[in-house]
């Protein structure tokens, strides 16, 4: 009580400065009851912008356990005193959360004794909690002040959107858990250039953006140039070359179509000559690297020159043209497996066996069974015989985050619903029958078996095979028998077909592989693919028709 006493007695002096400072100053006293907030919070205060009148900092709650709770930005202000005054405090907040790729929750404090009402402008979208001078003081005095925040973003907030479990964006801040790994390679060994590659939703965003974000704050001081780009959209070598301009310097942007050149004049300066290599995350590169291939490979050759003259280094991630990029024919083979002689045959790729390779699989048992208490000991919820809870989700994941984050997400919501706040091991069991549950695995399997948007038939056609076989395991023989029986066209190559079908679904994460026998991933994907495909002979046909 002595300490919350002399907490309270140093709010009382920083809030009365606080509210007298005009225009705010860098380290002024709005600065310092920020400061103090974090320290109180034992939270990071990761960045800071001001304008005239209103700051933002940027904090990573996600400690505080609640769904939304990654890089949280706040911003400070005074009231706003006319429609056009509340028009752009809703704008800069906006603004800081998308240029921090926030998701979720921001906070709203007004330098006022009474809390204004809420600005019409700040859209629900914008998930914002609003504090005045009585809620940051109970966060003050409060013996735990993180719950005491948590319990004031409660109260602002629907139960359900409370769930700390999140499967439609990254994870970020302390609900990224394990690949620590993969991670130290991305971010302490700047020798290399690394290509990431895993099956869809396996976690490849969100180890880039960790990585990406860990340097971006050790070189905040620009010591560094650290840059992350999402490439779905990129349409071919000059959009590239644009987009990258736009974010490593904008002026030169209208330059990259004048000449080819520009672009590698404007690497080879912003790494001051390559004594400072620019660090580079490409996301979601498949495309790009399709369009290219057909464009005498003119980004990557760009690149891979880049790279050599120690202009950059860089990151890719993407799903399976990665591999084609990084190992050349031997991947294209393995990734459209009808496709005709010649286009198997391609010229090496610009990065053939250049970059290290980093595959994702599943997380460890103690890393899976922390993504999914750790989270649900910071809400109310309560678990009743963790030891089997946590080996029941194990048994149904087998360590996969997305479908740990998925499970949690439907037990939060049980737990919610009943009103009990109470879990336990039988709670799995429900889960496990839950019709949205197979429908998430079943857009899994659709997403993995198909490359730019085309299905790959042989693939689909493999996995429920086995599916319906009843086996437990199957060798590539076993597949392509299966194959032959149910008359699935597979060229003149067949086994070849099957074998590169069945290597597909072991990257995709949907097969796994003990020696010569094959698996599923996870149990569940089988009654998956028997339940959602209950005649065989139909969903053949179907999957081979589109
Ligand atoms: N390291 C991790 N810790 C906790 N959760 C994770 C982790 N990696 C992935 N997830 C979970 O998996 C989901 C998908 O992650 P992410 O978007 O990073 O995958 P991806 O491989 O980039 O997917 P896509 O193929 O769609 O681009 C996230 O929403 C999150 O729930
Ligand atoms: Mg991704």
């Amino acid at each position: 009580m002595a300490v919350s006493k002399l907490y309270r007695h140093q709010f009382d002096d920083l809030w009365a400065r606080a509210m007298r400072e005009s225009p705010l100053a860098p380290d002024g006293a709005v600065d310092q009851l920020m400061s103090r907030l974090a320290d109180f919070l034992d939270v990071e205060q990761i960045q800071h912008v001001a304008v005239h009148d209103a700051s933002a900092y940027l904090y990573d709650l996600t400690t505080l356990g609640l769904s939304g709770m990654g890089w949280n930005v706040f911003v400070v202000s005074r009231a706003p005193q006319s429609e056009e005054e509340a028009r752009s405090q809703a704008e800069f907040l906006d603004e800081q959360k998308r240029a921090t790729d926030s998701i979720g929750f921001c906070f709203y404090l007004y330098l006022e004794n009474e809390r204004p009402p809420v600005n019409p402008y700040i859209g629900g979208s914008l998930h914002a909690v609003f504090l005045g001078r009585a809620e940051l003081e109970t966060v003050f005095s409060s013996p735990v002040p993180k719950m005491t925040l948590a319990a004031i973003v409660r109260q602002q907030t629907p139960v359900a959107r409370l769930c700390p479990f999140n499967t439609s964006q990254e994870a970020s801040g302390a609900m990224f858990y394990g690949r620590r790994s993969e991670l130290a390679l991305l971010v302490e060994d700047f020798t290399k250039c690394i290509a990431i590659h895993g099956a869809r939703r396996i976690g490849k965003t969100s180890l880039l953006k960790q990585a990406y974000r860990i340097l971006k704050n050790r070189y905040h001081d620009e010591s560094r140039r650290v840059y992350y780009f999402n490439c779905l959209t990129w349409d071919g070598y000059l959009h590239a070359c644009q987009r990258l301009a736009h974010k490593i310097d904008p002026r030169r942007e209208p330059r990259m179509e004048l000449s080819d050149r520009n672009i590698e004049y404007l690497l080879e300066r912003r790494s001051r000559n390559g004594s400072k290599p620019l660090l580079l995350f490409f996301d979601e590169v498949d495309r790009l690297i399709d369009l290219d291939s057909v464009n005498n490979w003119q980004f990557f050759s760009l690149l891979a020159s880049a790279k050599d003259a120690n202009h950059v280094r860089f990151v890719l991630a993407g799903y399976r043209s990665v591999d084609r990029l990084a190992f050349g024919d031997r991947s294209l083979r393995y990734s459209i497996p009808n496709r005709p002689p010649e286009a198997i045959q391609p010229p090496d790729t610009p990065l053939l066996l250049q970059m290290a390779s980093l595959r994702l699989g599943p997380l460890g048992r103690r890393e899976a069974d922390s993504l999914f208490v750790e989270p649900l000991k910071l809400t109310d919820v309560a678990l009743e015989g963790e030891t089997s809870l946590q080996e029941s989700v194990w048994r149904l994941t087998a360590g996969y985050p997305f479908f740990v984050q998925f499970v949690g997400q439907l037990l939060f919501r049980i737990a919610a619903k009943r009103g009990d706040h109470r879990l336990s091991a039988d709670d799995v069991t429900l889960v496990e029958q839950d019709a949205e549950l197979r429908e998430f695995l079943e857009t899994h399997f659709i997403e993995n078996t198909q490359q730019n948007g085309t299905v790959v038939g042989v693939e689909r056609c493999c996995a429920m095979l086995f599916a319906h076989s009843g086996d437990a395991s199957w060798t590539e023989q076993d597949f392509w028998e299966g194959c032959r029986r149910h008359k699935i066209p597979l060229g003149a190559d067949g086994l070849g077909t099957v074998h590169r079908a069945v290597k597909n679904l072991v990257d995709s994460q949907i097969l796994a592989t003990c020696g010569a026998r094959h698996t599923f991933a996870f149990p569940a994907m089988k009654s998956v693919l028997t339940s959602c495909f209950p005649n065989l002979s139909i969903a053949i046909r179907a999957h081979l028709e589109n």
